[in-house]
Order: structure tokens, then sequence, then C-alpha cells
């Protein structure tokens, strides 16, 4: 159920200085399953080897456009057709000028003139170049034919001038790729997640919480995002980089979520619960440091209120996915959770085990509604977001047409 697995791209590289980044871009994209395949222009055989390209991609590098070996096995019409998606990043004033005249006289351009599937720049050029009044002009009326532009962005530039014409970071680009090709099922809904542990505070220096690291609630933001719907997210402590076009409340303790949750539930249409809150609080927070003047001590500690649960007592609750993390009884636990918070869907997953669930960038997890269930074996957490967020929106849509 991964959309972006086996989709085509073909990565164009123009001659930048930024094409030193495009051997990262072609293992990002591959690594979500993307099949790619690059052509150079000749410029960019000047920056970058086709033999390094060769070696990340898997695939063949295509330079030429009389070629008569590379016209035997894919002739320039067939790459034009093969493609879902054509990137060309970076992208320079003169081949953004080429794009705009029609021009066909090297493979790249050729290719943009025979494809009917989209195509992306992610320009690149020194800022006076990109502000230009006739890379702007071709810019114009580039967007207004439907190329799709990545960027730029501002900063530091390789020719020591800082502004405008930096080539996209190929994380970032990665980022508009998936939410090119992605379709936008939950265009107009909006989804409420939180993440990540919360913090029970025992004095000024000291809490109680746990080894969730807000990942698979970060990736499950970002694929809710991707799929076209308003996400707020809501999250606990994490060393994570915000997820882009996501917007992020921070809190700190379980008392605080549940708060911010139920700020933000009366317009929620789907609300995932992936944070670890701490079921327990200390019934004191002591104001000093506590001193260890004695052998042992005894904590006391409250309950916490159960978000979920609260959410779903409401009158009229969103479509809810829980998440039960167990050391044991996987199965058992999750579907009598699914019963007793009252949840159209929970996502139960092992803990305790090296290499998933917690603090760890793979997972695998087993999904269960009222009368259905669906395994996800082992893979990344991305990836695992993105399958989940795809059979939520199955079951929201199926739950809402009822
Ligand atoms: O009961 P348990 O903590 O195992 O339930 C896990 C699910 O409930 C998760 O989705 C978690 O985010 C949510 N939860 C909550 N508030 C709590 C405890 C758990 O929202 N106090």
């Amino acid at each position: 159920m991964n959309l972006l697995a086996n989709q085509k791209v073909i990565l164009g590289i123009t001659g930048s200085i930024a094409a030193y980044k495009s051997a990262d871009l072609v293992r990002r994209l591959r690594e979500q399953g993307i099949i790619v395949r690059v052509v150079m222009t000749m410029a960019a055989t000047q920056f970058i080897t086709p033999l390094t390209l060769q070696a990340v991609s898997g695939n063949r590098v295509h330079t030429d456009l009389l070629d008569v070996e590379t016209e035997m096995a894919m002739g320039h019409i067939e790459l034009a057709r093969w493609a879902d998606l054509i990137l060309i990043a970076p992208a320079s004033a003169d081949f953004l000028a080429k794009l705009t005249y029609g021009h066909a006289d090297d493979l790249l351009s050729t290719l943009c003139l025979a494809t009917a599937a989209p195509i992306a720049v992610a320009p690149a050029m020194n800022q006076q170049m990109w502000q230009a009044f006739i890379t702007q002009e071709n810019c114009k009326k580039l967007q207004q034919r439907g190329i799709h532009f990545f960027g730029p962005a501002t900063g530091a530039q390789a020719c020591g001038e800082v502004g405008s014409g930096r080539m996209l970071e190929p994380f970032e680009l990665v980022h508009q790729i998936e939410n090119l090709l992605t379709p936008k099922k939950l265009q107009g809904i909006k989804v409420l997640l939180t993440a990540g542990p919360t913090r029970e505070d025992l004095d000024p220096v000291r809490f109680l919480s746990n080894r969730s690291s807000g990942r698979m609630g970060y990736a499950i933001a970002a694929a809710a995002q991707a799929l076209g719907a308003e996400v707020t997210l809501i999250t606990g402590p994490v060393a994570l980089s915000p997820p882009l076009h996501v917007s992020i409340f921070s809190v700190y303790s379980a008392q605080d979520m549940l708060t911010s949750v139920l700020a933000h539930i009366e317009t929620t249409d789907i609300f995932i619960a992936t944070a670890a809150v701490a079921d327990y609080r200390p019934v004191k927070m002591e104001t000093q440091k506590i001193k260890k003047n004695q052998e042992s001590m005894i904590l006391q500690l409250e309950k916490n209120p159960d978000i979920l649960a609260q959410v779903t007592q409401l009158t009229n609750p969103p479509f809810t996915v829980g998440f039960a993390a167990e050391t044991h009884q996987l199965i058992d636990y999750a579907k009598d959770k699914l019963k007793r918070k009252n949840l159209d869907m929970i996502a139960a997953n092992q803990v305790g085990i090296e290499g998933s669930g917690f603090d760890s960038e793979d997972n695998a997890l087993h999904v269960f509604w009222q009368d259905g269930d669906m395994v996800f074996p082992r893979c990344s957490k991305k990836q695992l977001a993105r399958q989940l967020m795809l059979l939520i929106t199955e079951r929201y849509f199926e739950n809402t047409a009822q």
C-alpha cells in the first residue's frame, strides 16, 4: 500500500554546482521505493560523473539523444512514456529557458517535450541570475503551463553570494515529490494527532517519563499531510524536526496534552493517539530538589487522565484511532482496548524487542477494527505510517458512508 513504491521518476540533472547533491537525492528517492532513471545534460557531467549516478540509481545513466546503443535499449520516446514524473534537479537558468521555448536539442529537453507525465523543476543558480527579469518571465510562463516549481530556497550560495536561488535540500525535494505523487484523498479533512512521551515532574530537576521517541506519530502526521489533510500535531518533548506544513503544539505533561487536545477536538474529523502518555504522575511536585538523605523512598503517584477515553466519551466524537504498545499478549490486550475505549481502530505494536517499537527506526503493526484486522510487517516507521494512513483513510470513509 506504499503509494510511492514502484513509481517511475526520471531525474534530469543540468549544469549547476548543486548537482553534487543529486546522488543523495537519488538514494533518498530509492529509499521510498521509487524507480529512478537519471538523464544528464553535458554540462551536468562536468559537475558529477554519470558513473556515480549509475551506481546510486542502479540503472544506466542517459546522456545522449542520438546514441545508437541507448536508442536500441530504451529510446527517448519510450523513456518519455515510461516516466510517472520528470524532476529536473538542479534546473539551471539555461535549462529553464530551453524548457520555456520548447527546445529539443538534447535528450533531457526532448524528453520534456515528448512526455505526458508531470514535470517538476528545482531551480539552482546564482541569485542575480534567478532574479533576472528574463528568468522570472520564463518561470511565470512555465508555471502557467503547469510545470511544478520546488523552491528555490534562500541562503548562502556556492559563488559566495547570499540570496534566493539555492536548490532545495534532497530531503525537501523528496517531501515535495511525495506530495505531488500522493492522491489527495484527505483534502478538507482535519486530522489531530498526539505524539511522543509526556513528562511528569517530581521536583524542579527530575521527572517521570518513558522511551517514546515520537517517530511513529511524526511519520503519521507527515503521511496524513501528504494525503492532503489539514494536520495538527500535539507533541510531548521529543528530539525530532517537525514535519513540514503541519501545525505543531508542544506540551509537557499529560494534563497539558489533554487541555490541548480538548481545545482542538471539536473541529477534528480523525483523531490519532500515538502519544505514550504517562499513566501516573506524582501526587506532589516538590518545589525544591529532593535530597538523597534517606536510604529508600516511596513515591506516591496518582492516575493521569486517559485522553483517548475522554475523546471517545464526547457526544460527537471524531473517528478515533488508538495505539497499544505491549510487551506480551499483544492481540488480546489490543482487542480489549478497542472495545473498552470505544475506538474505531487500534494499532498494536510489540515493544521490548530489539530493533522495533520504542525509540527505533523500524516498527511492525497489527491493526484491528470492529470486524477486521490487518498485519503490517516490520519496515521503516515512515513507510509504515503511509500504509497505516491509507488504511485509516479507507476505514474513515467507509464509516462516514454508513
Ligand atoms: O491504555 P493504554 O495506555 O495502553 O492505551 C494506549 C492508547 O491510549 C494510546 O493510543 C495512547 O495515546 C492513549 N492514551 C491516552 N491517555 C492516557 C493513556 C493512553 O490518550 N492517559
